[in-house]
Formats: C-alpha cells, sequence, structure tokens
C-alpha cells in the first residue's frame, strides 16, 4: 500500500490504542477494528472480488479505509453509514487524507433508515456498530445480498453474548453458511449460499 494510506492507518491505530490507554469514554473513542481483523477482512474481500460494499459503522473510518482499498482494485465503491455527523465529517478528513475518498460515499443518519433507501445488489456488507442491532442492519439488507455475497460481523467473541441472537440467526439460516472467526474482537463470516 502508498505511503498516504499506511499513515492514516498508522495515525488511527495509534490513536486508537492512545484513547484506549487513557480511558477515553467509548461514545468518543475511534473504535478501530483490530488491524489483524482488518486484514482478514480485506483479504476476504479481495478473494471474493467485492464491488459493491456497505458498512454499518463508520466512526473515523479505519475499517472503511481497508474496504475502499478493496473497492479501487475491484472498481467498485463503499458505502459506509454513520449516525453521528462529526465522527462522519471527520471521517472524510481521513479518505481526503488517504487519498480515498472518490471510492467512498458516507451515508449519514441511522443505518436502519438510511439503508432502506439501498437498491444495489450487495457484493459484501461489513457490520460494526450497535451489538443489539445487527440482526436489523441484517434483515434491512437481506434482499440486496447476491447469492455468493458475504457478511462480516464484528465483535462475535468480545460482545458474544450481545451478538447471540445474531449469530444463532445466521448459523441456523437454511440460507446462509456461518463461522466465528476467533481473531480481534472476532469476526462472523457468513455467506449467502443460496436464494
Ligand atoms: C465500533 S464503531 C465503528 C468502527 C469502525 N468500523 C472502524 O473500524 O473504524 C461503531 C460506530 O457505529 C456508529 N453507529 C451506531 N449506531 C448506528 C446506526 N444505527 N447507524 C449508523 N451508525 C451507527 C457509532 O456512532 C460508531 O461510530
Amino acid at each position: 500500500m502508498e505511503q498516504a494510506v499506511f499513515n492514516v492507518l498508522s495515525e488511527l491505530e495509534m490513536r486508537d490504542e492512545r484513547e484506549r490507554m487513557q480511558n477515553v469514554p467509548v461514545g468518543e473513542r475511534i473504535l478501530a477494528l483490530n488491524p489483524d481483523a482488518a486484514k482478514l477482512l480485506y483479504i476476504t474481500a479481495l478473494s471474493a472480488n467485492a464491488k459493491n460494499i456497505v458498512e454499518v459503522g463508520t466512526n473515523r473510518g479505519y475499517s472503511t479505509i481497508w474496504l475502499a482499498l478493496v473497492a479501487r482494485k475491484t472498481g467498485g465503491k463503499v458505502t459506509t453509514c454513520e449516525i453521528d455527523p462529526a465522527k462522519a465529517t471527520e471521517a472524510q478528513s481521513y479518505f481526503e487524507k488517504a487519498g480515498l475518498s472518490d471510492y467512498i460515499e458516507v451515508l449519514v443518519g441511522d443505518a436502519r433508515e438510511t439503508l432502506r433507501k439501498f437498491d444495489t445488489p450487495v457484493d459484501l456488507l461489513f457490520i460494526d456498530a450497535v451489538k443489539g442491532q445487527y440482526e436489523t442492519y441484517f434483515d434491512v439488507m437481506y434482499k440486496q445480498l447476491r447469492v455468493g455475497s458475504l457478511v462480516i460481523a464484528d465483535n462475535a467473541v468480545s460482545h458474544g453474548d450481545a451478538l447471540l441472537d445474531y449469530i444463532m440467526y445466521v448459523q441456523n439460516h437454511p440460507n446462509l453458511e456461518s463461522v466465528t472467526v476467533p481473531i480481534g474482537s472476532g469476526l462472523e463470516i457468513t455467506i449467502k449460499a443460496r436464494e
């Protein structure tokens, strides 16, 4: 990856670590995806040749930048949802600094509403927002998930209790295959295998 992207990712990783150590309140922290989990997200998305990528939970855009690197290679685009306008604005400045803003559209507002207008088939959905709402984000997007598309959800291990209903849902759904991968905070990786 080029220097500008590397620098922004490193800056966000250091900021995340600093905020954790200083006990900054959770609502103000950048809560970036674990770097190893981010790399697995990138590898998985790229190997799936994902073009149309949707993310729920931008924060300051750490995972979005990894996904935008995929979109740039595949000729696609990342649509990322953030409920907090101030975080969305700050994320945009990181996207510009990384030279990736052409590959990212930010939907500001509650993803449970903003994604209802989304009418394009999706190759990859990444979920990293309010833990008790994963099933709703999933349901809102389900009809747009093409067969073979992936849904990756963060915190499947760190918030295993809060995500239990979601994990049970995707692991027992007749059209899906799903596995919990213990990397970082835990990724639930799901494929829509059948219509
Ligand atoms: C864990 S952070 C996302 C971290 C980001 N994926 C990363 O790796 O840098 C979760 C974010 O989801 C946002 N959020 C919470 N509820 C939301 C909703 N209903 N729609 C859109 N964003 C939401 C929060 O404001 C917060 O910024």
